[in-house]
């Protein structure tokens, strides 16, 4: 979120425009027997969320996987209270160890030793194994590619590196600024030797390569130069209710409106299944001159 487009002045959404939690479970608990196995909270900032933990405590009671995506500021604070509310895991955003690196990054007002602290305190409460998620922009952090590797190889974490993607309109993309996976790949491995690991699971967007002294994994996200639109099974919910059925989405399907409106869950069921059967996203397949002008919803909105 760069401060010259969300500045001070930014009209945010008012509270009352916000899925109340009851809303944001009753749509998961309708969304568990259509297939949902894992849900995450991401953002945004989740933890920014007044009283995240009631709605962790709501969300963890439909026994789902259930883990969250953070930038780190406020997880020393609350991993403790997190983890006791149900969350199984998190996923802690960190693209560089240097602070002058990650301030060009991310545009936040905090040191990465807050960030640090954040991973320390969540490793001692049990939300693991923590996913490092790194973005990586040539031109601003390749360099930290083996500084990471190098800092969590053998802590039992398992950084991930994502090819920096045109999500939105504000973070200024353009493909040579794109790491691509196998360069990130061939960089560490030529410090340390990998070798590849099977998937987890089918659709799992992580290639994952481990460490062949045993040390470790690392897992590489090759969203521009691998698609992988075609196992793609995300389905993302915002904060003001609107369902998108791809990370690049021009449009979302209003949900609110229907929770507002008095809609039962039978209603709201048919909804969601017409929703998914219809979709026929793959953006990133696509992704060309012609797909460049399109009004995509930017990644605030719509979580990563
Ligand atoms: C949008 S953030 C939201 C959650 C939280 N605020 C955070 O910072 O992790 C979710 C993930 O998307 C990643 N991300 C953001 N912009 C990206 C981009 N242009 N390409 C690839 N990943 C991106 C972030 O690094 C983060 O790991
Ligand atoms: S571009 Fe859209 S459909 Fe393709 S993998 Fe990403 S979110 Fe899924």
């Amino acid at each position: 979120m760069p401060k010259e487009v969300f500045g001070r002045d930014h009209p945010f959404l008012p509270h009352g425009d916000l899925l109340s939690f009851e809303g944001i479970t009753r749509l998961a608990r309708l969304f568990k027997p259509l297939g949902v196995e894992k849900i995450r909270l991401t953002g945004g900032e989740p933890l920014l969320r007044k009283n995240i933990e009631r709605l962790v405590e709501m969300l963890a009671a439909l026994e789902v996987e259930l883990t969250l995506t953070t930038n780190g500021a406020l997880l020393a604070r609350k991993a403790r209270a997190l983890k006791d509310a149900g969350l199984k895991r998190v996923s802690v955003s960190l693209d560089a160890l240097d602070d002058a690196v990650f301030g060009a990054m991310n545009d936040v007002d905090f040191p990465v030793a807050k960030v640090l602290e954040g991973i320390e305190a969540a490793a001692r409460v049990g939300l693991t194994p923590i996913k490092i998620n790194v973005v990586v922009q040539r031109s601003v952090n390749a360099g930290s590619i083996l500084p990471l590797a190098r800092h969590f190889r053998g802590s039992g974490h398992i950084v991930r590196f994502i090819e920096f993607m045109d999500v939105g309109h504000t973070n200024g993309w353009r493909l040579d600024e794109v790491v691509p996976a196998e360069e990130v790949v061939r960089i560490i491995d030529s410090e340390m030797a990998l070798e590849p690991l099977e998937r987890n699971y089918p659709g799992e967007v992580a290639q994952r390569w481990r460490y062949r002294d045993g040390s470790g994994e690392i897992g590489v996200i090759s969203s521009v130069t691998r698609a992988f639109c075609a196992t793609c099974t995300r389905a993302r919910l915002a904060t003001d209710g609107k369902l998108y059925t791809c990370l690049f989405a021009t449009g979302g399907h209003d949900l609110r409106a229907l929770l507002r409106g008095g809609a039962d869950d039978d209603t709201l069921t048919r909804v969601l299944r017409g929703i998914w059967s219809r979709r026929a996203d793959r953006y990133s397949e696509l992704r060309s001159e012609a797909t460049r002008g399109l009004q995509k919803i930017e990644m605030s909105y719509i979580g990563g």
